[in-house]
């Protein structure tokens, strides 16, 4: 896919507009509004739900989809932005992209000029990655696919540990919205109950000196559709779960300015102030765990980050840090 959007051609558009309300409307209702067949209808029907839109056939009543669903506004995403004190951010939202982060690296790549706090968000991706060349599961309106664009100017070295930052950034922009705490998973996965609610994805692209550019993606899971559940092979939890009101519009507002607030500290300073709040909310805390690579294990008592944003594993009396985003670690089951 190219960098252009792939937005929703017309009549696709409309009845997903119709749909988006949440009640019950028959094929030949929509027909007549849009001046199309029947048939015609039901194949657009089955490409939305192609796209993992969760849309309800009922023989008599018609097309639904339950709860109905409430689509990204770019204005209101700038209004709420600009409402919460923001000022530097430029918002990009599109229907569906191969995945927002690969947006963001491509432009890197192309050397296209690009101000740091630039966003995009998706409605969908057809190509989202995880960690560890994961797949990212991405139904159409379901949650949240975020890419964040920030250029720091002290090299990789400095970037090291903003895994941390953006993880400080998300229980804030939760907490702030919805005053629910969440806990934080090394190095980078939200957790509600040991159930993940997101996780980020930060790439890179820089010099050991020099300016370096960030990406960093976010998944946050707002009403996952039940027929996605079979795709995802760990516990994971949404907003909708959690009992919190959604407005995707207002979530995207407070993420960005949260996160603004984060990055600014560590560019200032680091993670010299932000280590022991992140240890606070560590979900492994004093846990026993297992910290993995692709061929590696070791075992230990999860002791916290230190001021670089390492781990620290206590075992035998001994602690050691480890350091990398491709280190996965899980609690030991007992
Ligand atoms: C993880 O494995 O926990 C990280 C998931 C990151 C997913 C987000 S969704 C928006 C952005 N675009 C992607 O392709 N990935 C990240």
């Amino acid at each position: 896919m190219t960098d252009s959007n792939m937005p929703l051609k017309g009549s696709k558009q409309r009845i997903l507009n119709e749909l988006c309300r949440g009640g019950f409307i028959s094929g030949q209702q929509l027909g007549e509004k849009l001046g199309i067949s029947r048939a015609a209808v039901a194949k657009h029907i089955k490409s939305l739900q192609q796209l993992g839109i969760e849309i309800f056939s009922v023989t008599g009543k018609g097309y639904c989809i339950s709860g109905g669903l409430s689509l990204i506004d770019q204005q209101q995403v700038v209004a709420s932005y600009l409402a919460r004190g923001g000022h530097g951010a430029l918002f990009e939202s599109h229907p569906i992209v191969d995945s927002t982060n690969s947006i963001l690296m491509r432009r890197l790549a192309d050397k296209s000029s690009m101000a740091s706090g630039t966003v995009i968000v998706a409605e969908s991706q057809t190509a989202g990655r995880g960690r560890r060349g994961r797949t990212w599961q991405s139904p159409f309106g379901a949650n949240l696919y975020y890419s964040y664009y920030w250029q720091l100017n002290d090299g990789l070295q400095a970037a090291m540990g903003l895994s941390i930052a953006v993880g400080l950034a998300i229980y804030d922009c939760i907490y702030n919205l919805y005053g629910k705490k969440v806990a934080l998973k090394w190095p980078n996965d939200v957790l509600v109950n040991d159930k993940k609610l997101a996780g980020v994805l930060v790439e890179l692209e820089g010099q050991p000196e020099g300016p370096c550019h960030l990406v960093i993606g976010i998944g946050l899971n707002f009403n996952m559709p039940a027929n996605f559940e079979q795709y995802i092979d760990q516990p994971w939890t949404d907003l909708v779960k959690m009992g919190c009101k959604l407005d995707k519009n207002t979530l995207i507002a407070q993420l960005t300015r949260s996160l603004e607030i984060r990055l600014a500290q560590y560019s200032e300073f680091g993670l010299n102030q932000m280590y022991s709040e992140w240890n606070s909310v560590n979900a492994f805390r004093g846990e026993l765990v297992n910290l993995m690579t692709g061929s590696k294990s070791w075992s230990g008592i999860c002791e916290g980050i230190d001021q670089q944003g390492g781990i620290r594993l206590r075992c035998d009396g001994q602690c050691q840090t480890y350091y990398g985003g491709e280190l996965s670690l899980r609690k030991v089951v007992k």
